[in-house]
C-alpha cells in the first residue's frame, strides 16, 4: 500500500478543463465480500475485499458541466433520478466539486446495461463511470489510485470497477485516523496468473432488491451476532485468496470465494430483523452447482445482495455449467462473463 497526500493525487488541471467527458465501466463480482462500514460518511469497510471486473453488463455515464443551472440534473436511461438515488449522485458531485475547488451544475446522463440494485453491482459500474466522467469533466487529473478512492466515496464497491481483471480493496484498518484512512483505502490490481476463468451469471430475479446493500449492511453491523466472527475469517479468506490467485488456483478460489459468501450471507441471516436475499430458485441453482462438482467439473457458487448467483469456473467448462444451471432454473437469464477492462474515459469531443 502507498501513502498519498490528496496533494499529489488531487491535481486540478490548468489552465482550461473540459466541459464534458464520457467514460465506461463494468461491474464487478467479489469473491471475497465487502460487507460492513466502519465509517459510513467516507465509506471505509470493515474488511478487505477482492473482486473481479465483468466484460458484461458495462454502464456509460457522460457528465457535461452546466454553468447556468442551479441544480444538478441526472437521468438514468432517459428518466430523472429524484429522491435518495438523486441525493446520493448530487452528494458524489459536490465531492468532486469540492476536490476541483469548482462550482458548475453538471447533467449526468447514464445508461445501464444491468439491472438496477438486483444485487448485479450496478452501484460499482455506475459511480466507477462516474467518477471518471466527473473528474475528467471537472477538469481533475487523478491517477488511478485516486479515482479508485473517488468511487468508493460513491459505493464502496465502486474502488474496485476503477480497475480490470482481479483488484483487491484495501480497507486499511490500522491507520490511526479516519482521515488516513481515506487516503489508504482503495482498490489496486490483484496478481493472478494461469488463470482463464468464467463467471457464469443466473439472473433469477432482475427486479430491485427489497432491501438496500447499504441498509443490510448496516441491520447486519448493528445486529447480527455473526457479523464480527465472519469479518475476522475474512482476513484468513483474502490472504488464501491472493496466494490462490498468484498460483492460478482456480478450485482452491472457488472454494475460498463461495465459504466467503455463504458465511456472508449467514450473517445477514441472524440480523436483528433478518435479511434474506436468496430464494428457492437461488438454491436450486446451488444444488445445480453441487451437483456439477460431484460429477467432476470445477463450479463454485456466490452471491450477492440479491437472489441471482454467479458461478465461477474455467472458461472451457463455461458452456457446460451454463446449460446445466439452465436445467436446474429455466426461468433464469443465464449469461457468461469473463474478467473485463477498467473503467476509462471514451474518446469524444465534449
Ligand atoms: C454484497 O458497494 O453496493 O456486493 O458502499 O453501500 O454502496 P455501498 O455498498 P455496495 O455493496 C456491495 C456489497 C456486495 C459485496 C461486494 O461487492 O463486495
Amino acid at each position: 500500500m502507498r501513502d498519498e497526500s490528496p496533494a499529489t493525487s488531487v491535481r486540478p488541471r490548468q489552465p482550461e478543463a473540459a466541459a464534458g467527458a464520457t467514460a465506461v465501466a463494468h461491474p464487478n463480482i467479489a469473491l471475497v465480500k465487502y460487507w460492513g462500514k466502519r465509517d459510513e460518511q467516507l465509506v471505509l469497510p470493515c474488511v478487505d475485499s477482492l473482486s473481479m471486473t465483468l466484460d458484461v453488463f458495462p454502464t456509460t455515464t457522460r457528465v457535461l458541466l452546466a454553468p447556468e443551472a442551479a441544480d444538478d440534473q441526472v437521468s438514468l436511461d432517459g428518466a430523472p433520478l429524484a429522491g435518495e438515488p438523486l441525493g446520493r449522485v448530487t452528494a458524489f458531485l459536490e465531492l468532486v466539486r469540492e476536490w476541483a475547488g469548482r462550482r458548475e451544475r453538471a447533467v449526468v446522463d447514464t445508461r445501464n446495461t444491468v439491472p438496477t440494485g438486483a444485487g448485479l453491482a450496478s452501484s460499482a459500474s455506475g459511480f466507477a463511470a462516474l467518477a471518471v466522467a466527473a473528474a475528467a469533466a471537472y477538469g481533475l487529473d487523478l491517477d488511478a489510485t485516486a479515482l479508485s478512492r473517488l468511487a468508493r466515496r460513491g459505493s464502496g464497491s465502486a474502488s474496485r470497477s476503477v480497475f480490470g481483471g482481479f483488484a483487491v480493496w484495501h480497507a486499511a484498518l490500522d491507520a490511526a485516523t479516519p482521515t488516513e484512512a481515506d487516503l489508504r483505502s482503495f482498490a489496486e490490481p490483484a496478481p493472478a496468473h494461469g488463470l482463464d476463468p468464467a463467471l457464469v451469471i443466473a439472473v433469477v430475479n432482475a427486479g430491485p432488491k427489497s432491501v438496500s446493500s447499504r441498509e443490510a449492511m448496516r441491520r447486519t453491523v448493528d445486529t447480527s451476532p455473526l457479523y464480527r466472527p465472519w469479518a475476522i475469517s475474512s482476513r484468513d479468506d483474502l490472504s488464501d485468496m491472493r496466494t490462490a490467485l498468484a498460483r492460478g488456483d482456480l478450485d482452491a478460489v472457488g472454494e475460498i470465494a463461495e465459504r466467503n459468501a455463504l458465511g456472508m450471507h449467514a450473517t445477514m441471516l441472524a440480523a436483528r430483523p433478518a435479511v434474506r436475499y436468496l430464494s428457492p430458485p437461488t438454491l436450486t441453482v446451488l444444488d445445480a452447482v453441487l451437483q456439477l462438482r460431484r460429477d467432476g467439473t470445477s463450479a463454485y457458487a456466490t452471491m450477492d445482495a440479491g437472489p441471482n448467483v454467479k458461478v465461477l469456473c474455467h472458461r472451457a467448462d463455461a458452456d457446460r455449467v451454463a446449460q446445466a444451471v439452465r436445467g436446474a432454473a429455466p426461468q433464469a437469464r443465464v449469461l457468461v462473463a469473463g474478467p473485463g477492462q477498467g473503467a476509462r474515459l471514451l474518446d469524444e469531443a465534449a
